[in-house]
């Protein structure tokens, strides 16, 4: 059993880490500033409220949890506001995640597991993305990324720090058991909108862009379900544990579907409609993002089991149906 702590604990993916740590008899505390997260997302141990942004509370809440290690998940991570305004993804992903390492050095932390990004490496030319893909982002997100990326290089040479970095393709699904899930605000993400599309709380799911260079013209992406991707976190904690260092892994299922596959297989599971309608491309999106995942399952024997597109839908709805984070 080990003291887990959980940056960004009452968010999406960190909240969804929480209860598989508690499930695999480790004792997780999520450290949160609530900004994006949600309080009722902390359902399986303490809540330590703070901003990473300020050194003295990280300090301090690192002194208080007396964690063995740290899944660090905390930044903000919409690509769109990233171009916008990048001083605030420099700030708080690059500035946050360089107040952690610090403080972990000071109170003797050894293992971080990261949440990196596949936006590290860009728009790239081949058809699956592996980890020696060279790393040229094309947005401020995926290069503030990129940078915590390089802070954990310094930070294992000079400090002896273990650390693991997971680069995710497109996290999607809810907890099977329908306890957590995901919500944003505001909602960017694709199957979030589509069932919102499905329920009638939004008129119509806008397609953005029909004239990509794919079979149906729509982008395609490497959808994973958020359980799987939770497991490989498990997987390299333990590893890093273990005297494991420097792990740098894609996690994604090595499988492509395109927009218009994921509004056909939630028309098909959840049996309703999705009205749709046609929008311009969205500035930024690469046409296809899929991963080569195979270095994963082959250093973690990761084998992702709930990553269909169906599996990842129906769970999304039943959380959503069963009330969700409220209205
Ligand atoms: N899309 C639509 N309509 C919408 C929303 C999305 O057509 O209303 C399309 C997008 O154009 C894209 C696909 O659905 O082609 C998926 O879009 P998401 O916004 O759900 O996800 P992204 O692929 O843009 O981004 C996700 C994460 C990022 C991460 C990236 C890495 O949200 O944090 O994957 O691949 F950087």
């Amino acid at each position: 059993m080990a003291r887990i702590l959980v940056t960004g604990g009452a968010g999406y993916i960190g909240a969804h880490a929480c209860k598989a740590l508690r499930a695999a008899g480790h004792e997780p505390v999520a450290l949160d500033d609530l900004r994006t997260g949600w309080r009722e997302a902390v359902r399986f141990g303490p809540l330590i409220e703070a901003d990473l942004n300020d050194l003295d509370a990280t300090r301090a809440a690192l002194a208080q949890a007396r964690p063995d290690a740290v899944m660090h998940f905390a930044a903000l991570s919409n690509v769109g506001e990233s171009v916008r305004s990048p001083g605030l993804y420099w700030r708080n992903n690059v500035g946050g995640s360089l107040n952690l390492l610090e403080a972990m050095v000071e109170t003797g932390v050894r293992a971080i597991v990261f949440s990196s990004t596949a936006a590290t490496y860009g728009e790239p030319d081949v058809e699956l993305i592996d980890e020696d893909q060279p790393q040229r982002p094309i947005n401020p997100y995926g290069a503030s990324k990129l940078a915590v990326e390089r802070m954990l290089d310094d930070f294992e040479a000079a400090h002896g720090l273990r650390t693991a970095a997971l680069r995710y393709f497109n996290v999607a699904g809810a907890d099977p058991e329908a306890e957590i899930g995901e919500r944003h605000q505001p909602e960017t993400h694709l199957i979030p909108l589509v069932l919102d599309a499905a329920a009638g709380a939004r008129e119509a799911l806008s397609i953005f862009g029909r004239d990509y260079d794919t079979p149906d013209g729509t982008c395609v992406r490497d959808y994973v379900h958020v359980w799987d991707l939770i497991e490989a976190h498990l997987l390299a904690l333990e590893r890093l544990m273990g005297g494991a260092r420097g792990i740098r892994l894609n996690l994604g299922v090595g499988r492509g579907h395109s927009v218009r596959e994921v509004i056909e297989a939630a028309e098909r599971v959840l049996g309703r409609r999705v009205p749709v309608r046609d929008a311009p491309r969205r500035p930024g999106d690469p046409s296809r993002l899929v991963c080569d995942g195979s270095r994963a399952r082959a250093e973690l024997g990761w084998e992702p089991r709930l990553s269909t597109l169906e599996r990842m839908i129906a769970d999304a709805w039943r959380w959503r149906c069963s009330g969700g984070f409220g209205p």
